[in-house]
């Protein structure tokens, strides 16, 4: 503590701001969008209905529900300019960086996005845009990495079904999403909508605190997600699980790895900074997993190799003293598998189901006139010294 500033590296104990929007209790492994549980909303809501509450604070009456699903279905088209930025990535790009730089791109097409007196009607727009494109540019990412031509959305479709059919749909072959699949994607989007001040929400709201646009702040929280600690991790967890298996499958031998200070090896999809019991949405999303796993008739080693490593864990006292569970991104990647997504998109499926938080969180912070976010520091650099010419060093 120096002065008035109090260090708090990772702001592990540090309120960022005050929200209304998604209450977490890490002790009860409670999580509640606006005041719904979050078991309740995966059970009888729907993705965009969810995306409507988290955006506007209630759950919408039947007419404004069906306005804003036919407002976002009528906007999932973008301009043929864009097509040309996606032409410029090679099929390496990993898919997280071409979303992030297709959805930025939308600045430039709807420059008074950045005017920070919008009116209502254009931030309602910006909200509908990027709910609507951004399922577009997810499949589009992973269509260059295939190296397959990019399908036009149908608005004959669900969100989901529309999504799949984008992604899946070749100009050989006829596509018809199957429901199971399109229910078990909506279902997994509900449970990554929001979770308050996480990386990349903050990020959003601290990019978004410059009066950045709504795109560009959206955008900085795909990148922020991208990371092996915070989002990257679902797709972290199936190539730990591959390496397992592939490595005759001896989970305890791993256990033993990640509890090693000299070994860099960490158990993917387990811990969490808040939760210090079970993440309720590892509980619904493995019981899903089970569910679409027997529905579509797989048996998927590598679920048999994650069970085994839960129940491990969860004797293991050095995971009990750490409290350390299976968080939201232990079975994911798992169900994803099963629907058909290649692991280099499992993050992205997660930004596609964290996109109404983000905007939801931006929105909060920019109603609320929140001041630009700019931390202080401890300096602990060397103090005043003489410039010293290159001659005398
Ligand atoms: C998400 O914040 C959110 O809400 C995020 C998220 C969301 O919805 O937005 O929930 C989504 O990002 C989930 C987390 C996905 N990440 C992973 O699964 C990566 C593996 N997990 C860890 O890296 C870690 O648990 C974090 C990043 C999730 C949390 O990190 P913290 O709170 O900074 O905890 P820490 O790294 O300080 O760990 C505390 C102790 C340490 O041991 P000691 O130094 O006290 O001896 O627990 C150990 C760590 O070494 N530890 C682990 C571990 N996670 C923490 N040891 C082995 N394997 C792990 N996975």
């Amino acid at each position: 503590q120096s002065g008035l500033i109090t260090l708090d590296p990772g702001f592990k104990n540090t309120g960022s701001t005050q929200s209304a929007i998604t209450f977490l209790d890490g002790e009860q492994g409670i999580l509640r969008y606006r005041g719904y549980d979050i078991e309740e909303l995966a059970e009888k809501s729907n993705f965009l209905e969810v995306s409507y509450l988290l955006i506007n604070g209630e759950l919408p009456s039947k007419t404004q529900y069906e306005r804003f699903s036919q407002r976002i279905t009528t906007h999932t088209l973008v301009h043929e300019d864009i097509k040309k930025i996606l032409d410029g990535f090679p099929s390496v790009a990993h898919p997280m960086g071409v979303l992030s730089s297709l959805i930025c791109s939308l600045t430039a097409f709807y420059p008074n996005s950045l005017d920070p007196n919008n009116t209502q009607e254009e931030i309602e727009l910006s909200i509908v845009r990027l709910m609507a494109k951004m399922p577009t540019f997810a499949a589009w990412a992973f269509k260059n990495k295939v190296g397959h031509p990019v399908n036009y959305p149908d608005n004959e479709l669900d969100y989901c079904s529309n999504f799949l059919k984008m992604m899946f749909a070749l100009p050989a072959a006829k596509y018809e999403a199957d429901p199971v699949i399109s229910k078990a994607l909506d279902k997994l989007l509900i449970l990554h909508a929001d979770h308050e001040q996480n990386c990349s929400t903050s990020t959003v709201r601290v990019v978004g605190s410059s009066q950045a646009s709504i795109y560009a702040s959206i955008s900085a929280g795909i990148n922020a997600l991208w990371g092996p600690l915070h989002g990257g991790a679902n797709q972290s967890v199936i190539e730990m699980l591959e390496a397992i298996k592939a490595d005759g499958g001896d989970s305890k031998k791993y256990l033993e790895k990640a509890k090693d200070k000299n070994d860099p090896f960490r158990l993917m999809g387990f811990g969490h900074r808040v939760y210090k019991n079970f993440d309720p949405r590892a509980k619904i999303i493995k019981k899903a997993a089970d569910e679409v796993l027997a529905k579509l008739g797989i048996d998927d080693p590598v679920l048999n190799i994650a069970k085994e490593l839960e129940e491990a864990a969860l004797k293991d006292q050095y995971f009990v003293d750490r409290k350390l569970y299976p968080n939201v991104d232990f079975y994911s990647g798992i169900i994803y598998r099963a629907l058909g997504i290649p692991t280099d998109m499992f993050t992205v499926m997660f930004a596609l189901g964290r996109l109404p938080g983000w905007i939801a969180q931006w929105k909060e912070m920019r109603e609320n006139g929140e001041p630009i976010g700019r931390p202080r520091q401890v300096y602990v650099g060397p103090t005043q010294r003489p410039f010293v010419p290159i001659s005398e060093r």
